[in-house]
């Protein structure tokens, strides 16, 4: 039987680890010829190789560096069909702590980087052989949806990437028809991004029991979990749909509380 994702060609951000790692194989277990790109160039090397896929070094913030990725994929499989825009970081701060550092740190690598990566992936995906076709699938989070009291700046880029979502599959919808644009929003996974947030608290099992035990699934969810949503949302079986918001959070934010 032919993969979900067969004769496809894939980036995907973030490769190297957690989600971006989980999708990187899933991706390829469904057909489709994976780059995976990162700053972490043994973990990203060790991802593509497991794969069968290639590894670039990308910074996110950098508009080189995604010309660089772009002409790559295109030289090396001859088009663009998914963009897996999953680079992220975490930084934590209210609006009383937080510096102008960090926030300029956390919208470059969370937002700016959505923003050059649909920009670059729309500009190869219009001149695909046979006609513009693809699709982009942002990461957000459970927090472009509600506020993190501890992450001012993280709930900002989260919720830039919802609505810069929906400018893109708008504009795509009317002028591409078939370039399409949606969100995925996390709710708690088991990352590496995660653990080092749980261990910086002092309280590890603490943390992750409440993160548990916020989500009414009571657990946290693997990165495969989040792999699998992106795979539909990059695949023709979502062919209608654009501008959409899929959630994952185990039902967070559909309960009001224990009740
Ligand atoms: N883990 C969660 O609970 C959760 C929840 C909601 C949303 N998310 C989002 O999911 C995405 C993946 O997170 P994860 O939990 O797998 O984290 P992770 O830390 O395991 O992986 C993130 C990857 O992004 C890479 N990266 C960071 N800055 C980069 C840059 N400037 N250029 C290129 N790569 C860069 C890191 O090297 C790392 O490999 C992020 O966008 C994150 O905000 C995660």
């Amino acid at each position: 039987m032919a993969g979900r994702l067969q004769g496809k060609v894939a980036v995907v951000t973030g490769g190297a680890s957690g989600i971006g790692a989980a999708t990187a194989r899933i991706f390829a277990r469904e057909g489709a010829k994976v780059v995976v790109s990162d700053l972490q160039d043994a973990a990203g090397n060790a991802v593509a190789a497991e794969i069968g896929g290639i590894y670039m070094h990308h910074d996110v913030t950098q508009d080189k560096d995604w010309k660089n990725v772009m002409e790559q994929t295109r030289a090396r499989f001859g088009r663009l069909d998914v963009l897996m825009n999953n680079a992220g970081i975490f930084a934590g701060g209210s609006i009383e702590e937080v510096s102008l550092e960090l926030w300029n740190r956390v919208l470059a690598v969370n937002l700016t980087g959505v923003m050059l990566g649909c920009q670059h992936a729309v500009a190869a995906m219009k001149e695909n052989p046979g006609g513009p076709k693809g699709s982009i699938v942002n990461v957000s989070s459970i927090t472009g949806f509600i506020g993190l009291a501890n992450g001012a700046a993280y709930t900002a880029s989260k919720g830039g990437v919802r609505l810069l979502t929906k400018s893109v599959a708008v504009h795509c919808a009317r002028n591409y028809r078939t370039i399409r644009c949606n969100s995925l929003h996390p709710g708690a996974i088991d990352t590496p991004m995660n653990q080092a947030a749980f261990d910086a608290s002092g309280d590890p099992e603490g943390m992750r029991a409440f993160f548990s035990g916020v989500q009414p699934i009571g657990r946290m969810a693997t990165p495969e979990e989040m792999g699998e949503c992106a795979l539909f949302l990059a695949s023709d079986e979502s062919s209608f749909v654009t501008g959409a918001e899929l959630l994952a959070d185990g039902g967070w934010l559909a309960a009001s509380g224990p009740l």
